[in-house]
């Protein structure tokens, strides 16, 4: 991990609330990064300085990789405070990139109540390796437009509830799931998305439903422990910062 600084490029909106920042002046140490990893960053000035409104904690950025011309996209909600030609300082990466299973074709993604972009980050990956994706927005995250989306993306949009049209074949045809819920109660989340799981499917293999795991990031570093989950398979804690952001869900103490 390290601490570097970057420049935003350009800034393109892909929905009415969503932008993607193209970051010039990128170390190298960040080309290799992978889905699931992320960085924590604060807008600065020239000189590396905090801005004087700069909040206290880093935001989390979700990278979606790097482009042709040595620039990094990164997805962030649409703010006015962003522009090009400002500098941000970026440190990283975070945490581990998400685990697919060599055999697993068909990924399910399902985003309730919550900013998709921890999932939509990873569609290029997936495409790119040929891998079926059905991207389920439920609650809130109805509302993520996706236009922007490669047509080869299937999107079902649910209702408030954990539920879609056909999502027993959903859940059957998946191989593979991740899912981001609202972080306000995020355990209590998962586990009413465990407990629908446990309803529809007979069995839950391990190493089939992914959790990605939001908590507040404040050091990044696995120093402050503020992102330490409770396993149910191992009285040691994991961090989320670094060893997540994605946990089986079978494996994470959810009461
Ligand atoms: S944020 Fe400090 S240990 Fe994870």
């Amino acid at each position: 991990m390290r601490l570097t600084q970057a420049k935003i490029e350009r800034i393109r909106r892909i929905n009415a609330q969503t932008i993607h920042l193209e970051l010039g002046l990128i170390d190298e140490a960040l080309y290799r990064i992978k889905p699931g990893q992320t960085l924590l960053a604060r807008l600065v000035d020239a000189s590396g300085e905090p801005l004087a409104w700069d909040p206290y904690l880093r935001e989390q950025w979700w990278p979606l990789g790097m482009t042709g011309q040595n620039t990094l996209l990164v997805e962030r909600p649409a703010n006015p405070r962003y522009e090009p030609g400002q500098y941000v300082s970026l440190l990283g990466p975070i945490g581990e990139p998400y685990r697919f299973s060599q055999r697993a074709k068909n990924i399910l993604l399902i985003a309730y109540d919550a900013d998709p972009t921890p999932l939509t980050i990873m569609l290029t990956w997936l495409l790119r390796n040929q891998l079926n994706v059905t991207l389920v927005l439920l609650g809130r995250a109805r509302h993520y437009g996706t236009d922007h989306l490669s047509a080869e993306v299937e999107v079902i949009r649910g209702e408030d509830g954990l539920e879609w049209d056909d999502m027993v074949m959903t859940l059957g045809w998946a191989d593979q799931l991740y899912a981001v819920v609202a972080p306000d109660d995020e355990r209590q989340n998962f586990k009413a998305l465990l407990d629908m799981l446990l309803d529809r499917k007979v069995v839950i293999p391990q190493r089939f439903a992914y959790g990605i795991f939001q908590p507040p990031t404040v050091c990044g570093t696995g120093a402050c422990f503020a992102c330490a989950l409770r396993m149910s398979n191992s009285s040691r804690p994991r961090l989320t910062c670094t060893d997540g952001p994605a946990f089986d869900l079978l494996n994470v103490r959810l009461d």
